[in-house]
């Protein structure tokens, strides 16, 4: 088989493993592998070369992508993807292997629906792909942000501080309920659990007159504006106060050992289906075994709030 890949979105820590793993089964089962380069913007233009297993020595370490990767949102017009198909057919290539988000699970179901072969791997800090219950790069993005929060708790402690946190995660709370937990948050407030503000300011003081030297409130990106948050507690609750955003920090880096045999495993898998002639599926992990779900079943699937942990979080913090 001649086997395209790309990767798409938002980067994440891990896909350079995934990419090394499908360069290297593939090759191992005598396909040819073509790199796609700047996802599906690369895709349109041509930018497409073979990788050899020597272009993928070196990058398991790696953060980012070596292929590079862009949000395309004209991809949803049907001509604009007729570029794409003209592009894979051109190249003579048989199948197509997109790492990403759910844009990226988007776009391939739409190559697949116009009769290109799709296979999709879970490649996004956000853990927000329902059909699998780990993402590539949402473990290091988790060490990144507890690493960065136990910093901050330092310097809050000993200037007797509260900070707010905001990590990333789009519109799914695990980067922030997660890292609060593994943080000792005294509060994690994400889309689930919404934010009653009054709540949090009278709690804050309350914490404050009993002497609590400081408090760590973790939150997700797209709730509030955290600086104006922080305004406002130190308005009310007696804490001097700061916001910090973790921002794009937390897509970098050197993938975890977990993130790392997460890609392997996936990119091998995603080689094997299109031996057995199944694509137009989304490839991940569920109880520690890979599945795979129809793209547009995946897409639809809706991420349900862990309420185990919310418990925890209310008992512990
Ligand atoms: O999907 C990964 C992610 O980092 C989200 O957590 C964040 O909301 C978004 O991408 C940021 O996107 P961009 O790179 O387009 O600013």
């Amino acid at each position: 088989m001649r086997i395209g890949v790309l990767t798409s979105g938002g980067d994440a820590p891990g896909m350079n493993a995934a990419i090394r793993a499908v360069v290297r089964c593939a090759i191992a089962s005598g396909d040819q592998v073509f790199g796609v380069y700047d996802g599906y913007k690369g895709l349109i233009e041509g930018k497409i070369e073979e990788l050899s297993r020597k272009d993928v020595s070196e990058i398991l370490n790696k953060g980012g992508t070596i292929l590079g990767t862009a949000r395309l949102p004209e991809f949803k017009f049907e001509q604009v993807r007729m570029l794409a198909v003209k592009q894979l057919e051109k190249h003579d290539i048989d199948a197509l292997i997109c790492i990403g988000g759910d844009g990226t699970y988007t776009g391939a179901l739409r190559l697949h629906e116009m009769g290109i072969k799709t296979i999709g791997i879970p490649g996004t800090i956000d853990n927000d792909i329902a059909s699998s219950s780990r993402t590539i790069g949402f473990s290091t993005a988790l060490n990144t942000a507890c690493d960065a929060i136990d910093k901050l708790r330092d310097t809050s402690s000993s200037h007797q501080r509260c900070s707010i946190i905001e990590v990333m995660g789009r519109h799914c709370e695990d980067l922030a309920l997660f890292s609060g937990i593994c943080c000792g948050a005294e509060y994690v407030i994400t889309p689930d659990t919404g934010l009653d503000k009054e709540k949090l300011l009278a709690d804050l003081k309350k914490n404050r007159l009993a002497g609590r030297r400081h408090a760590i409130v973790v939150i997700s990106e797209n709730i509030c504006d955290v600086h104006q948050l922080a305004k406002e507690v130190e308005e009310y609750s007696g804490y001097e106060c700061r916001a910090t955003v973790l921002g794009y920090v937390q897509r970098g880096g050197s993938p975890t050992p977990e993130d790392r045999l997460l890609a392997a495993r996936l990119g091998k898998y995603a080689v094997d289906l299109l031996h057995e002639d199944i694509t137009g599926v989304a490839v991940g992990i569920h109880h520690n075994k890979l599945i795979n779900t129809p793209i547009e079943e995946a897409l639809q699937m809706k991420y349900e709030p862990n309420k185990e942990l919310h418990e925890l979080v209310k008992k512990i913090s």
